[in-house]
């Protein structure tokens, strides 16, 4: 009886101090340095979604592979032990969506207004919506850059990166686009490359210059062309059930976030880009060998041929639709 009474008078008192509610955590893994323009975006999206939902939501971002490297967090997310993530746009494969790759073909694109054709376009959209049957949502595209090449040896020619071990992304795209060029491809995490090319485990790797810059490659790369010879850029993905299952006044202040964010990645990614082309110039540690139009035509003809033998993977038609919305000319 006594029991029954104590309990009762601690449920009266526990109902009568306002108890906040726990914020809802959104765990946001990636696997790059802070300042880039993908971990400058996710920052930036963690701030708005904090104030505008008023402390409701917390948004804790993790960069850096600090939770998880690139494979691991496709799994995570699924498993929902992550609710958000922006991996590169040639790492989808492994989920089922290989049409993804597509952004991987070399020379695809000449400039970011013909990627933006693309990620804003119809095709941007048809590719976010084959995730929904993999239980995630796409929620945007976030742009980062143009892809140089770094080794120890000097490289202006296709021919200069033959019988090199080159590292890449999961992408079979690429894993063509280095066979075409003689090279050997060795798939391998972001986290990992840098060890990898000290070591000399890969003789050299490519990335857009953000990421080179802050992983400190080229502190072991003599060389870094600029051979812009394909683009790296990112989706920002959420575990559709939990993100349907957020109250909607939530999801709509997330919504507004992303798009502002998306617009803040979208304006800085080539300025950041181009910062960092120039630190390395001014690091001295390796030597930038700025290519020449005549010179990015001859990569450019080594390389085209991957989009013909990889349009079945792509699918014929997605990759039509592409050239029309770019413009594209072999
Ligand atoms: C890479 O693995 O080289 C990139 O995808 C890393 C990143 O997320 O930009």
């Amino acid at each position: 009886m006594k029991l029954k009474m104590l309990l009762v008078a601690a449920l009266v008192l526990a109902l009568a101090v306002p108890v906040a509610a726990a914020p809802i955590v959104i765990k946001f893994s990636h696997v790059v340095a802070v300042d880039t323009p993908k971990g400058q975006a996710a920052e930036y999206f963690k701030k708005l979604a904090e104030e505008r939902t008023k402390g409701a939501v917390k948004i804790e971002v993790y960069p850096n592979s600090q939770l998880y490297k690139d494979k691991e967090e496709m799994e995570a997310l699924q498993l929902g032990a992550v609710q958000m993530l922006a991996p590169s746009l040639a790492k989808f494969a492994p989920l089922g969506v290989r049409e993804f790759e597509l952004f991987d073909l070399p020379f695809i694109f000449d400039g970011y207004e013909d990627l933006h054709a693309v990620t804003q376009g119809p095709v941007g959209k048809k590719l976010l919506a084959k995730l929904e049957p993999k239980g995630i949502k796409g929620l945007a595209y976030w742009d980062n850059g143009f892809k140089v090449m770094s080794a120890n040896k000097e490289i202006r020619k296709p021919e200069d990166v033959k019988g090199m071990k080159l590292r890449i992304q999961s992408s079979k795209i690429l894993d063509a686009q280095m066979r075409a060029l003689g090279a050997i491809p060795q798939v391998m995490a972001f986290s990992e490359v840098y060890q990898a090319l000290q070591t000399g485990v890969v003789d050299g790797t490519e990335n857009p210059p953000s990421n080179l810059y802050t992983q400190k490659m080229h502190e072991v790369q003599k060389y870094v062309a600029t051979t812009d010879h394909g683009y790296l850029g990112y989706a920002v993905i959420v575990n559709k059930k939990f993100w349907e299952g957020l109250p909607a006044d939530i999801r709509s202040a997330l919504e507004s976030s992303m798009a502002e964010a998306t617009k803040y990645a979208n304006d800085i990614a080539k300025k950041k880009n181009d910062e960092d082309l120039a630190a390395v110039k001014a690091s001295g540690k390796s030597q930038i060998l700025q290519l020449t139009p005549a010179e990015r035509a001859v990569w450019k003809s080594a390389l085209v041929k991957v989009h013909d033998e990889m349009a079945d993977r792509i699918g014929k038609d997605l990759l039509q639709e592409t050239y029309q919305a770019t413009g594209f000319k072999k």
